[in-house]
């Protein structure tokens, strides 16, 4: 399997409006694939406006406030590329689409790399903050999923907060969980 870079999309609607998404691109040598599932605006802005922008943050509350449909995140431009970063990207990634894959589930945005660039230092990496993004996928999953596997993983996932999150990790968490318990509510209804 390839290394999978989980970080925020920044792309454009045919008007010019950016939209962000949390998303994983793979890595594939010198490029990198935005692989989008169908019906997604990031699958339609993309074959619309080939350029995209990657934000990498270490900001739990980024994936957590995205995954529970905050859209509001300040965006910052970028010198000669049309789509934003995140302000709070610690490093981007500007990326042009080379080459589509079409597939009926997921077609395939092969990237190059333009350019990218360090705006904060990285202080390392943290338990909690891997578990709030865990977590955070699980939360786009869950109608595929059992509830027994859905607890199970949260059970699992809870040790690294409890053990390691910060104030911002904490709150990242309790928001996914919020959406999850939401999910389970309604399933017991
Ligand atoms: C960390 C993370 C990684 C994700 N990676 C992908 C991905 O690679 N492809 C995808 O289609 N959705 C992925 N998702 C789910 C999308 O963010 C979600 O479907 C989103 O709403 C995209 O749809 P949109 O472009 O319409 O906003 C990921 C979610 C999270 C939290």
């Amino acid at each position: 399997m390839p290394l999978i870079h989980e970080c925020v999309v920044t792309t454009l609607s045919p008007v010019g409006r950016p939209h962000i998404a949390p998303l994983g691109l793979i890595e594939d040598g010198p490029h990198w694939i935005i692989a989008p599932f169908r019906p997604s605006a990031t699958l339609f802005n993309l074959s619309q406006t080939p350029k995209a922008t990657a934000s990498f943050t270490d900001d739990a509350r980024v994936f957590a406030g995205l995954v529970v449909g905050h859209r509001t995140f300040p965006l910052t431009d970028i010198e000669n590329w049309p789509a934003p970063r995140l302000s709070c990207a610690l490093a981007h990634a500007e990326l042009e689409v080379v080459r589509v894959e079409e597939d009926e589930i997921r077609p395939r945005f092969i990237c190059r790399v333009k350019h990218t660039e360090a705006h904060r230092p990285f202080l390392g990496m943290n338990r909690a903050r891997a578990a709030v993004l865990e977590a955070a996928i699980l939360a786009t999953r869950l109608g595929r999923l059992p509830r027994e596997k859905i607890e199970s993983e949260i059970a699992y996932l809870r040790i690294a907060i409890d053990k390691t999150a910060g104030e911002a990790e904490r709150e990242a968490w309790d928001m996914v969980m919020e959406k999850i318990a939401e999910h389970l509510s309604r399933e017991t209804a």
